[in-house]
């Protein structure tokens, strides 16, 4: 076989090809699975052994040639796309490239973390507790009589009762992670003080509007330490606690003052209220010209809660918050309407910054 003339038509096919389109045609031609080229070196097999390594040396001297030429033009087929691109008349280099789309946090995931971190560095320990509850940790364990208003169809979520398994439901707070913390913290020997967090959503029967959504995000803190002497945890424990939170969160020194509050898992109950970062407390369409937004609500932990997590409530003290996580974020972002956070608006969402973590 002449390898000669046909190395001569390869080279000339690649020099001959008008743009990369061809030349890739060329290419096939030559290095496909059929390819000419490659058909060459393999027809070494077919020769008189004495022929085969001077055949064989001169078809792959040939094959790398070939190669050679096709990567060298296909290069200079680039550069003349490159340098067509760059000199059209459209082509400013000083332009930024293109944006990649990038998610951003949502506005509660955002303050949530930035709580998280604050409440972390204090001490607290993050707790997770099932969104699917037991009628007892939901209601019983927190001294929830049997009569309370909580408890009728609409404001919990109820399941299906399985056979055997109780009455389960969506939990309709944060609490209940009050008592299943203190249980498994006792059966571990407990070891106080404890201090815990627990960042979580919950779910109530209710009519939506501006202020009410069925799914909403609470984070529940429980601090309950041994009563030493005279001291056990106060509610002035509480109120700085509480303080230094908002002030973290609002971005701002707060003023708080405590209004009683009823909760029956905790006495005495408090509701906290922060003075109106929009006015300064002078009265806006926020405060409802009061002054004063309701944000907290709080108190010491019941002895009966304390009871039922396993301690006896002679030796232990503790306190317990459970804040709404969106009418935080609408404080501090100046939100009116809780239901934008669920409403899947991209234009809501993308107001918020951008936060990699
Ligand atoms: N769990 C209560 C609620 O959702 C709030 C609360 C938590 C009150 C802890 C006092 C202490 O309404």
């Amino acid at each position: 076989m002449d390898t000669l003339a046909q190395r001569e038509t390869w080279l000339a096919a690649i020099a001959g090809a008008h743009d990369a389109a061809q030349l890739a045609a060329v290419e096939t031609h030559l290095f496909g699975p059929k390819g000419v080229v490659l058909e060459l070196v393999r027809s070494v097999t077919s020769l008189p052994k004495e022929q085969r390594p001077a055949f064989g040396k001169a078809a792959n001297a040939v094959k790398q040639e070939v190669e050679a030429a096709l990567a060298a033009q296909r290069e200079a087929f680039a550069q003349q796309a490159l340098a067509r691109e760059l000199g059209a008349a459209d082509f400013d280099p000083t332009e930024p490239g293109p944006r990649r789309a990038r998610g951003a946090l949502h506005p509660i995931t955002i303050v949530q973390n930035e709580l998280v971190d604050l409440f972390t560095s204090l001490g607290f320990q993050w707790q997770d507790g099932p969104e699917v509850e037991s009628e007892y940790f939901n209601f019983d364990a927190l001294n929830i009589p049997a009569d309370h208003p909580a408890r009728e169809s609409q404001d919990t979520f109820w399941l299906e009762p399985h056979a055997g398994l109780g009455k389960n439901l969506l939990r309709t707070h944060t609490s209940p992670v009050q008592v299943r913390t203190l249980q498994r913290a006792v059966a571990q020997g407990f070891e106080p003080p404890l201090k815990v967090i627990v960042p979580g959503r919950c779910f109530r029967s209710e009519t939506v509007d501006k202020s009410h959504e069925h799914t909403f995000y609470q984070m529940e803190g429980l601090v309950v330490d041994r009563v030493r002497g005279e001291h056990g945890v106060s509610t002035a424990n509480l109120i700085h606690t509480m303080k230094t939170c908002l002030r973290v969160i609002l971005e701002r020194d707060v003023q708080v003052r405590l209004r009683p509050g009823f909760f029956p898992f905790v006495e005495p109950g408090f509701e906290l209220d922060v003075n109106c970062p929009f006015c300064k407390g002078q009265g806006c369409s926020v405060c409802k010209q009061s002054g004063w937004i309701e944000i907290l609500p709080c108190g010491m932990v019941h002895p009966n809660v304390l009871q039922k997590g396993g301690l006896d409530p002679e030796q232990f003290t503790g306190f317990a918050f459970g804040m709404g996580l969106q009418r935080v974020v609408m404080l501090r972002y100046g939100i009116d309407d809780i239901r934008q956070f669920m409403g899947g608006d991209l234009r809501f969402l993308q107001q918020f910054p951008e936060v990699a973590r």
